[in-house]
């Protein structure tokens, strides 16, 4: 596809996205703040369903990885001890003419001030992206603490109280989903780049000398866990890190690189092997010991961790971008969200044929019931065909029409998103249809 076709599907994404109400421009009424997005009615449902499957994947299904929520403000030594006061910067020029501030390392070499086009640019200098805020109620008592620019540090101090408390053996993990923040010097790209965002964290501790092994099980399992999301194989891939490229903490890491349609192919997640930076930082730092007895051994050291590390929004443009179809039926264009049933915002939509009473009882009969369990949507308003479209623009999978037969037969009509086939289901079978096609 060419570059300039990639853009305006790019476009109509987002225009669906604000349209059908996925994602809206932070404080938008006030001119908009920049970087930050608001998900919408369905975008919460849509994030809120990527954010299920990963924990169900990382933690609920497994018997080695435990929970945690952390507090986004943790003490200031924290972030001393991780490095991220000293390192966790990006360098940041600006444009001596019209006082653009621009990430150096993503201009490339001798091009021009893309705001002025003038090449009259300040010296490069280190830009810490840690928000900094105060705590205390008074001026001259307050404290700088920093809203976390990673939830990994809440799971590194308390990797012991975890241990102690849920008696757990080597290897294991503690996952957590929570905010992030970071003072990006560029945003854009809709939710790619934005200074306020969900991430989802795993850290998986293990003995040291086998962390080349659980790295390279990570990689998999994480590319797998897109693809049976129904990410397509040919936009997704993983790389591995040249050195100079590593973050300050990392031994080696891989990126899960998606093919997004305004840059190519860049970082979706990042999975590191942080050896045991962290923990040692921690406890020469706090001067708690934080070391491992592994009773098997009759030994005692500092586990090394692998991170599969990646931001919910990120995922989600990415879950948003691969299912975007545009298709010709008959003539008509057709819009269609073709979401894995799992992620779809909603299920099944309920639709009687026509405004008539009795298949409205009916419908709304079946809508609550279904409602139980999962979120459904009614819809009596325009034809049916218009009805089917709207449904299939938001992704719904099913959508259950309700006509005069059903008055005779007791069944109902559903259509499937993206066969568009249609087949006849007893209303007392519905649920347990809709129960498997669903999972
Ligand atoms: N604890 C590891 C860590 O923070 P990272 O590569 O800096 O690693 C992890 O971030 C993931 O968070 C990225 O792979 C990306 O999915 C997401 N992410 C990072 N910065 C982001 C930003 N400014 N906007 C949206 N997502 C971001």
């Amino acid at each position: 596809m060419a570059t300039s076709e990639k853009i305006q599907i790019m476009e109509k994404i987002v225009s669906l996205a604000k349209r059908r109400g996925f994602v809206f421009q932070g404080s938008e009424i006030y001119g908009g703040l920049n970087g930050t997005w608001d998900l919408g009615p369905l975008g919460t449902l849509l994030a809120k369903n990527i954010k299920e499957e990963w924990w169900k994947a990382i933690v609920q299904k497994r018997d080695d990885v435990l929970g945690l929520d952390s507090t986004i403000l943790h003490h200031p030594k924290v972030w001393e001890a991780s490095g991220h006061i000293k390192n966790f910067t990006d360098p940041l020029i600006e444009c001596k003419n019209c006082h653009s501030r621009i990430r150096a390392d993503h201009l490339p070499q001798d091009s021009k001030c893309l705001t002025c086009g003038k090449k009259d640019f300040t010296k490069a200098k280190d830009f810490n992206l840690m928000f900094k805020t105060s705590l205390g109620s008074t001026e001259e008592d307050a404290e700088v603490v920093y809203l976390r620019p990673e939830t990994a540090q809440g799971i590194f101090i308390n990797f012991d109280n975890v241990m102690q408390s849920s008696r757990v053996k080597l290897p294991f993990g503690i996952a957590q989903i929570g905010k992030g923040f970071r003072n990006e010097i560029t945003t854009g790209n809709f939710l790619f780049r934005v200074r306020e965002f969900e991430m989802l964290e795993l850290e998986y501790f293990v003995k040291p000398g086998t962390e080349k092994k659980a790295h390279e099980y990570w990689q998999k399992e994480r590319l797998n866990w897109f693809l049976n999301l129904g990410i397509k194989k040919e936009n997704i891939k993983l790389v591995q890190l040249l050195k100079e490229d590593l973050a300050h903490y990392s031994k080696g890491t891989a990126e899960i690189w998606y093919d997004w349609p305004f840059m190519g192919f860049g970082e979706l997640e990042g999975i590191a092997s942080r050896g045991d930076y962290d923990l040692k930082q921690h406890m020469k730092t706090s001067g708690k010991d934080l070391t491992y007895f592994d009773e098997d051994d009759k030994d005692k050291y500092l586990p090394y961790v692998i991170e599969p590390s990646v931001g919910v929004g990120r995922a989600f443009l990415a879950f948003l971008i691969d299912s975007y179809t545009e298709e010709e039926i008959k003539g008509e264009a057709r819009t269609v969200l073709k979401f894995n049933p799992k992620l779809a915002p909603i299920k099944v939509s309920v639709l009687p044929l026509v405004k008539d009473e009795k298949l409205q009882i009916i419908a709304k009969d079946i809508y609550k019931d279904l409602k139980e369990n999962w979120f459904v949507t009614y819809d009596e308003t325009s034809s049916i065909g218009r009805r089917y479209r709207r449904s299939d623009e938001i992704g719904t999978p099913f959508c259950i029409t309700v006509d005069f037969d059903s008055l005779e037969d007791n069944s109902v009509t559903i259509r499937e998103r993206d066969s568009m086939k249609q087949k006849r289901v007893s209303v007392t079978e519905l649920s347990e249809y809709l129960r498997v096609k669903l999972s």
